[in-house]
């Protein structure tokens, strides 16, 4: 008889908050089986973000609603996890006392531990040490679950830029790497397991390493190229990077590593020399467009995407026409844009937020629109050119629809009759091409028409509305 109990787990924010869910799933499989709906379960983790105001909200209001759910079930075990647990602690549990544990991210390996207290005490746990009692377990055995082809592997921990806008050293702690040996271990592991693409995770991979002794040390460009070399996996991604740590010998490797796809996530956040410095970002808009030029000139087709802020405190209208500006000059694949929110103990909460929230809501309006058109005017780009996707599975939508992504992060949708595998390598010429999506037809292979480009088409029509 299964004795085991049901876990629920709600997860917001970043991926790096995803593969900890994941971690957290697996270190409490011994007595716990994962559920996908909340009712029945003996225990929800409500694993938070707190980048933006909004985050923070969304996962109060899911923590505030189970409320109701805990006195109907007062065995019940309700744990907030990530970022807003890690920033609130004991707080936490004085504004929701029907909350057993709040466990930060770095604490999230003493969970079978903290989860046996919680169920006998009876009363709140708080885990949020950090720092000096913080490590990253040698190895983690992966679950055979979710989506087996792909995974992320988290290769280190926290951040140590302090750009003035985030909260993230404040709630995932100074930079930590794992070792290069545990980290490629875990592919191999992954690889074994039928794992065809990896995502290495870190706030800032660059600087992968510097927190090792110099005699020890591997840097991001030579862990890629360890684990780009291991057998089984076809394609390697990456995320984030701070472009002030951007190296040369990391743009190498995308001339030098088929594996490594060409898609590169490059948050610039702003387009105002002035607004940067005040971000703390420690680069110019010169120094990010020598940058973005070396990268397109390793690897042509690397398509950029990026993270940018609008109302920054202080950003005049004079700021804010220099990123509309860089945005005509990179033509961004796609990018991420937010109104600037104020994240004590973040620096720039002292700075006077002098953008008005009408100011802020408008300019994020106006460069929404400019960066939709540039989107759906580089997706028009791919009409006629080939491209290789991996599988992810058949549409939910039509009948004998496919769906792949491509290296440039492209989501791509194809027909075809025969059955294909999550996970398989296709190649489709593009057709349409919508703002989310491009729409292709497979390519059937004529025998040594690769060399030649010879290819021959099956037929199609994109479904979806522009
Ligand atoms: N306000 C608005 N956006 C923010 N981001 C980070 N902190 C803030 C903030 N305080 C955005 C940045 C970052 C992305 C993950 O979230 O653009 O790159
Ligand atoms: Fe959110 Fe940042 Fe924490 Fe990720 S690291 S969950 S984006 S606050």
């Amino acid at each position: 008889m299964n004795t085991k109990k049901l876990l629920y787990i709600e997860t917001f924010g970043c991926q790096m908050n995803d593969r900890d869910s994941e971690i957290m799933r697996q270190l409490l499989a011994a007595t716990h089986d994962v559920t996908d709906s909340m009712h029945g379960a003996d225990a929800i983790i409500v694993n938070t973000c707190s980048i933006r105001d909004k985050a923070e909200q969304k996962a109060y209001s899911l923590l505030g609603a189970l409320r109701k759910r805990k006195r109907e079930n007062p065995g019940l075990i309700i744990a907030a996890a990530g970022c807003v647990a890690q920033q609130e602690g004991a707080k936490m549990l004085s504004r929701m006392p029907h909350v057993d544990l709040v466990v930060g991210p770095q604490n999230i390996y003493r969970l079978p531990e903290l989860f046996a207290r919680a169920g006998e005490q009876g009363k709140g746990i708080v885990a949020t040490d950090s720092a000096e009692t913080f490590h990253i377990p040698p190895f983690l055995p992966v679950l055979r679950q979710g989506s087996p082809y792909k995974r992320f592997v988290t290769i280190m921990q926290g951040c140590n830029n302090f750009c003035t806008y985030c909260i993230v050293p404040f709630t995932r702690g100074r930079e930590i790497s794992r070792r290069a040996e545990d980290v490629v271990a875990e592919v191999h592991h992954l690889a074994a397991g039928g794992v065809k693409e990896v995502t290495l995770l870190g706030q800032n991979v660059n600087s992968y390493g510097n927190d090792q002794p110099p005699g020890a040390r591997t840097g991001f460009a030579s862990l890629l190229r360890q684990v780009a070399a291991i057998n089984g996996i076809e394609r390697v991604r990456f995320t984030t990077s701070n472009p002030k740590d951007l190296s040369e010998e990391l743009m190498q490797c995308f001339a030098d590593l088929d594996k490594l796809c060409p898609h590169f996530h490059l948050p610039v956040q702003s387009g105002s020399n002035a607004i940067l410095k005040r971000m703390n970002r420690r680069y110019t808009i010169e120094l990010y467009l020598d940058k973005v030029e070396k990268l397109r000139g390793y690897r042509p087709e690397i398509a950029l995407t990026t993270d940018i802020i609008v109302g920054f405190p202080g950003e005049t209208a004079n700021d804010f026409q220099a990123t509309l500006d860089l945005v005509e000059m990179v033509r961004y694949h796609s990018a991420f844009s937010f109104k600037y929110s104020s994240r004590p103990p973040a620096q720039s909460c002292q700075f006077d937020d002098s953008v008005s929230r009408e100011e802020k809501e408008s300019r994020l309006a106006v460069l929404q629109e400019r960066l939709t058109q540039i989107t759906l005017a580089r997706n028009s780009e791919y009409i006629g050119r080939r491209l290789e996707l991996m599988v992810e599975g058949e549409s939910k939508a039509a009948d004998g629809q496919w769906s792949g992504r491509s290296g440039t992060n492209h989501i791509v949708n194809f027909p075809s009759h025969d059955i294909l595998v999550p996970g398989q390598l296709v190649q489709v010429v593009i057709r349409e091409a919508c703002l989310h999506s491009l729409r292709g037809e497979l390519i059937e292979e004529e025998a040594g028409s690769k060399e030649s480009g010879e290819w021959r088409t099956t037929s199609g029509s994109c479904p979806c509305a522009r």
